[in-house]
């Protein structure tokens, strides 16, 4: 079977900096759940800009379902964006809009509108448990609150690639499991997701992939014993 996403040595340098990621190979099959680790600075959020076409490479190849991302035309990215849902580290919220509108958001651009955009936007809030919210402004959350909505944003037009980029980092390990749960359970609908976080020590399960990057590198690549 083809695999869903192929790194094929990758290097990526920034403008002015060394390698941030050097030869990296790795492949994602549709429907594993996969974990990105490393220090701060190892280059997870780096790894998660190539996969979504945010970033291109260096150098190598980056397949996503057999399409070259370095070689995709600009006017063909939001194609591709569509089967993703994005989690970033800076949650890009809208902050002139309320939080029902800011999850609507997606579903609007992909054309679902009115009562069937309502109710799914509902039940994306419900999950992450902002139900009671739906008027609010995102600026009036906590760090956590608009963790979980940027959350309810990505998951709402139900992407084929989840991506995580420390969905974790502001939650107390409560929600922190929840959002993992969560991801659990788009991973058991057959979601390909990738999540990055420092600390897998909490996790409440093992992911397909663990993949270790260290001074540019990947360090691991397989299942985590
Ligand atoms: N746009 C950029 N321009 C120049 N350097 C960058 C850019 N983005 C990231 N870097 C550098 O690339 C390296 C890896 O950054 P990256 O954000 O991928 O790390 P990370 O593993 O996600 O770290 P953290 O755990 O702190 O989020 C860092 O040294 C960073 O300074
Ligand atoms: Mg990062």
């Amino acid at each position: 079977m083809d695999s869903m996403i192929t790194f094929d040595q990758v290097t990526k340098r920034y403008p002015k900096s060394d390698d941030i990621l050097q030869g990296v190979n790795f492949a994602i099959n549709e429907g594993e759940m996969v974990f990105v680790t490393g220090r701060s600075g190892a280059g997870k959020s780096t790894l998660l800009k190539l996969i979504a076409a945010i970033e291109r490479p260096t150098h190598g190849t980056v397949l996503i379902n057999n399409q070259n991302v370095s070689q995709i035309r600009n006017a063909a990215i939001p194609f591709l964006r569509r089967k993703f849902g994005l989690i970033f580290q800076d949650h890009k919220l809208l902050y002139d809009r309320n939080c029902f509108q800011n999850v609507l958001l997606p579903l609007s651009i992909n054309g679902i509108t009115g009562e069937e955009a309502a109710k799914r936007v509902r039940a994306a809030l419900d999950k992450v448990g902002l139900l009671n919210k739906e008027k609010m402004m995102p600026i009036t959350l906590s760090g956590g609150e608009q963790q979980r909505l940027a959350i309810a944003r990505a998951v709402v037009s139900r992407p084929s690639i989840l991506i995580a980029d420390e969905p974790t980092g502001n939650l107390d390990s409560t929600y922190a499991h929840d959002i993992l749960g969560l991801f659990k359970a788009f991973h058991q609908v057959g979601v390909t997701v990738i999540v990055a976080m420092h600390d897998t020590s909490n996790a409440p399960f093992q992911p397909d992939q663990i993949l270790h990057l260290s001074q540019g590198r990947l360090l691991k690549n397989g299942a985590s014993t």
